[in-house]
């Protein structure tokens, strides 16, 4: 059989990129300013060696970390690394979760954080100009009292970059009605791989001259180009919202209710989020909070929002009689924010909560058409029966988008743990693609999937986007060693 696992460091042996030495590094300096550089400081250097997928076997530490100011110095750098073949690897808060952001080939990491900037609010054509390292949830915090607001809604919303949210593409919790990330970009300033500096799009809701390059580079995980600039749609904020608790005896009469709220409801939910009964106790133990987990085996979190009390108020009440109707053990509502927030901070720390009780894990994205969703349920106890894992499982129920994670059992010894994960994803995967589905809904292929590509992915198509990216890159110097797996015919990394 062959072997999907992705192993970035046995690779980098056949690769040929130089390494940083005192002169490159001080043209570096040139560029950006000494106070802008890390370099052989490996204790500060190590928080940019990761980001939050569990295994450390996916990290890697820098050679150095640059802290750019403008499209102008990372323009520089760019041409810096064409001539002496560094690495380059942007991250933004590295709250990713496919390893896109780790230096897989050591090399310069760029990091965002001084590029924070909220660059203008136009609120008559209803943009926002923003550089990449602004925190998320600071768009919204600026242009609530205006009314507006920007409808991508990743669960880390609260740390993750902006850049990175359109490096992959990020979906989130609001996605049914709003979509994802991608909707919201209109343009955007990008550095090329090869230093020349861009502008795509504009403030236009619509543009159709020439292909769609705004839309190459949203998810495509730092590999095509680096954004400096960043032009986002803002949508006027909804007036009221409402969130259900809806607690279900177990995870299949939960995920039949999705099914029923989408197509008979008559209502576009903002959200329909499911959680097991051992992902809410986990993290409610993680954030000492007390939710109504015992009662239930699996619950809902419904979102409702609108444009008047009357309408929300109607929408939630359908929603809360068909499930009612059809098998729900209790419903509750959050009329106000404190409730909600409370509800929706035990969906959002789910996947922290169980990195730090159970480190052991794979935390997975497969996406089916959400109609599918009730067939994946008997395969991952069939596989937790199997294979020495526990399988809890969340997500983002509406769009058929979960997060099965695999958690080692305690009875498998460590050493045994890296081939067992791999037999399950496999099997996983599989059973993911003959439901309609693949590997990945949000969190991108990275560098820990990209061994498993070929599992959904025909050949042409990978190499179709392999000589993509050699046209914008040909060195192969952004972000190496993501998304493409390193010799497809071998079926191997
Ligand atoms: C979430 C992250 C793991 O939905 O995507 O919580
Ligand atoms: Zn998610």
């Amino acid at each position: 059989m062959p072997v999907y696992k992705s192993t970035a460091r046995k690779e980098g042996i056949m690769r040929k990129y130089n390494k940083i030495s005192q002169p490159i590094l001080k043209e570096i300096k040139q560029i950006v300013g000494e106070k802008n550089v890390l370099f052989d400081q490996p204790d500060k250097m190590a928080a940019y060696s990761h980001d939050e997928v569990a295994d450390p076997a996916y990290a890697h530490m820098p050679e150095v970390v640059i802290k750019p100011s403008s499209a102008d110095e990372i323009s520089e750098i760019m041409k810096i690394a064409n001539k002496y073949k560094i690495p380059v690897t942007p991250r933004g808060a590295g709250s990713g979760l496919s390893g896109g952001a780790v230096p897989a080939y050591g090399g310069v990491v760029l990091s965002f954080e001084k590029m924070n900037r909220i660059l203008e609010v136009d609120k008559d054509n209803l943009v926002v100009v923003v550089e990449p390292g602004v925190v998320t949830n600071e768009i919204n915090n600026l242009v609530k009292d205006d009314g507006l607001f920007y409808a991508g809604y990743p669960m880390s919303v609260e740390t993750c970059f902006i850049g990175g949210n359109i490096a992959e593409n990020a979906g989130g919790g609001k996605a049914i009605k709003y979509g994802v990330t991608s909707r919201y970009v209109l343009g955007m300033e990008v550095v090329l791989p090869t230093g020349e500096i861009v502008q795509l799009g504009g403030k236009l809701s619509k543009d159709v001259v020439g292909y769609d390059l705004i839309h190459l580079m949203t998810g495509s995980e730092g590999t095509l180009g680096i954004f400096t600039k960043i032009i986002l749609k803002l949508l006027p904020l909804p007036v009221n919202k409402i969130d259900l608790l809806v607690l279900f005896p177990d995870a299949m009469t939960a995920m039949k209710n999705v099914i029923l709220i989408m197509r008979n409801g008559r209502v576009i939910p903002t959200a329909i989020e499911f959680m097991d009964q051992l992902s809410v106790q986990t993290t409610c133990k993680y954030l000492n909070e007390e939710l109504p987990y015992q009662k239930a085996g699996a619950m809902l979190l419904i979102e409702v929002d609108g444009s008047s009390e009357e309408q929300v108020e109607r929408e939630y009440e359908t929603i809360g009689k068909l499930c009612e109707e059809n098998g729900a053990l209790e419903v509750y509502v959050a009329l106000n924010y404190t409730t909600q927030e409370r509800v929706w901070a035990v969906r959002r720390n789910i996947a922290e909560a169980f990195k730090v009780y159970s480190p052991i894990q794979s935390l997975e994205d497969i996406v089916v058409p959400f109609a599918n969703i009730p067939d994946i349920l008997p395969y991952l106890e069939k596989l937790s029966q199997k294979y020495p894992v526990i399988i809890p499982c969340y997500g983002h129920a509406g769009d058929g988008n979960l997060h099965v994670t695999l958690v080692k059992k305690p009875e498998c010894p460590i050493e045994q743990w890296s081939s067992v994960e791999h037999d399950v994803l496999v099997e996983l995967y599989k059973i993911t693609k003959k439901l309609g589905g693949t590997i990945s809904g949000e969190h991108g292929i990275g560098s820990k999937r990209r061994g498993f590509l070929s599992l959904v992915m025909d050949d042409e198509i990978i190499n179709l986007q392999r000589r993509i990216k050699k046209v914008f890159d040909p060195n192969d110097i952004l972000n190496p060693g993501k998304i493409f797996p390193e010799n497809i015919a071998a079926g191997k990394t």
